[in-house]
């Protein structure tokens, strides 16, 4: 938000709530008790009470304004940008149900909305988010120092969700991060960044690789295309006849040139385009490797893990169980995670519905899910790759595949039951 620091002069509070009706204050005191925040700070009287009073007292570090008195949410949520210190997580609740205003107020530099009635569990996973951001590394002030993040996603298997991630990280670095983003999709024939974020891929990636000499600055403004203000694409649907011909300077050049022109590059890494151009590892921070809780999975997280381990070893590698289903996957979590000598480091879990109502609003996952638990865990990934950045590399969680290789994959699973089926078929 927009007011000058008052920091120096006034303790800034962790919390306060504007709220309008009885309900909503009872709903939302145990939470903020649960969170160790001070109830005495929820107070009645909507946004209008909120401009009044932060007028004159700093303002807290997660602010939640009610909406529903409010003839004008936008504009009065600009009188509120006034007042608010810059670094305060703003979060509104109000009762109207309209994606457009939600689009609106999210420009505005609010950090969520939440739709009354509301419930307890969904306004922790909220703060739990709000509070994450806050503990991230300074992401917003430190933009002008921060050394650019190149991260890579990669599945294990088909269908994984990489695409998915990827978009999503790419959205979370541009939106929360406040770090100019380009999103990078090599899947050169059947990508879907573009497509998932409601545009048309563009000529530009089909462009580079006809002609890499092209690769300059100027070419990297006009071929990428916008999805926000910190949000660019470069993706491509190349015609199916049409192999794909480079012998990968391309991307080296495009690489660097976006490096130049962003602080942060998402690359949505095919596994065959990483066999086939292996240098595309070279200098990454983070890599993201997607799996589902199979066999195959746990085969392929071991493989592309050793890979990652001499191609990249100073890139943090981040394992991401997606699709997870509450019950009935076919390698148990615990299961997975011995046979790989890793642990996963988060878990998604699968919901359908979300995936399709993303899909149909023309935007990310984590976008569509904000204020969902799985829209919090796609947040918390996020975090953890813009913080790890300013690390030092950490290869330790990576699992020692030359090791894991000594023991048959199946012998370290206790799954019997899915060794029984295979022995049967
Ligand atoms: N957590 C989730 N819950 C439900 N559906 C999901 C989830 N994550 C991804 N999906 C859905 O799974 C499908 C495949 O996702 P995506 O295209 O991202 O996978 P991919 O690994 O990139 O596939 P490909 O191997 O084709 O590149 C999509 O329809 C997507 O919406
Ligand atoms: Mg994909």
């Amino acid at each position: 938000m927009n007011a000058p620091f008052r920091g120096g002069q006034q303790t800034r509070e962790s919390f306060a709530a504007y709220l309008c009706d009885d309900d909503t204050v009872e709903q939302i005191k145990p939470v903020v008790n649960d969170m160790g925040w001070d109830v005495a700070k929820v107070h009645k009287g909507g946004l209008r009470n909120a401009v009044q009073s932060l007028s004159i007292t700093a303002s807290p570090s997660i602010l939640l304004v009610d909406l529903s008195e409010s003839s004008d949410p936008i504009n009065d949520i600009n009188g509120l940008a006034e007042v608010c210190e810059p670094g305060t997580v703003v979060i509104a609740i109000g009762q109207v149900n309209d994606v457009r205003l939600f689009r609106d107020l999210v420009s505005s530099g609010i950090h969520d909305y939440l739709l009354k009635p509301i419930f307890a569990e969904q306004v922790r996973d909220v703060f739990m988010n709000a509070q994450a951001m806050l503990n991230a590394p300074r992401m917003t002030e430190a933009v002008d120092h921060v050394r650019h993040t190149v991260t890579a996603v990669v599945g294990t298997r088909g269908g994984v969700g990489a695409s998915t991630i990827a978009t999503s990280l790419a959205w979370l670095f541009g939106q929360q991060g406040k770090r100019r983003t380009a999103l990078l999709d090599l899947d050169v024939h059947f990508g879907t960044g573009a497509l998932t974020l409601d545009l048309e891929p563009g000529r530009g990636l089909i462009d580079a690789i006809d002609n890499p000499s092209r690769i300059d600055g100027l070419f990297i403004e006009r071929a990428l295309v916008r999805a926000n203000d910190n949000l660019a694409i470069l993706s491509a649907e190349a015609p199916i006849n049409q192999p794909l011909m480079s012998d990968g300077g391309t991307f080296f050049h495009l690489r660097e040139e976006i490096k130049a022109a962003f602080e942060s590059t998402v690359i949505d890494l095919p596994r065959a385009m990483m066999i086939s151009y292996p240098h595309l590892l070279n200098d990454l921070n983070a890599v993201v490797l997607v799996t589902e809780l199979t066999l195959a999975g746990a085969r392929d997280a071991i493989r592309l893990l050793s890979a990652f381990k001499t191609a990249c070893p100073d890139a943090r590698v981040f394992l991401v169980a997606n699709k997870v289903a509450p019950t009935g996957t076919e390698v148990s979590r615990k299961d997975f995670e011995t046979s790989i000598e890793r642990e996963i480091d988060l878990v998604l879990p699968l919901d359908a519905k979300l995936a399709v109502k993303a899909a149909k609003l023309g935007q990310s996952l984590a976008e569509t899910t904000r204020g969902t638990r799985l829209g919090t865990s796609i947040g918390k990934l996020a975090t953890m790759i813009l913080s790890a950045g300013d690390e030092a590399p950490d290869g330790d969680n990576v699992a020692d595949a030359k090791d894991a290789k000594k023991q048959s994959l199946l012998s370290k699973l206790s799954v019997s039951g899915l060794m029984k089926g295979k022995a049967k078929g």
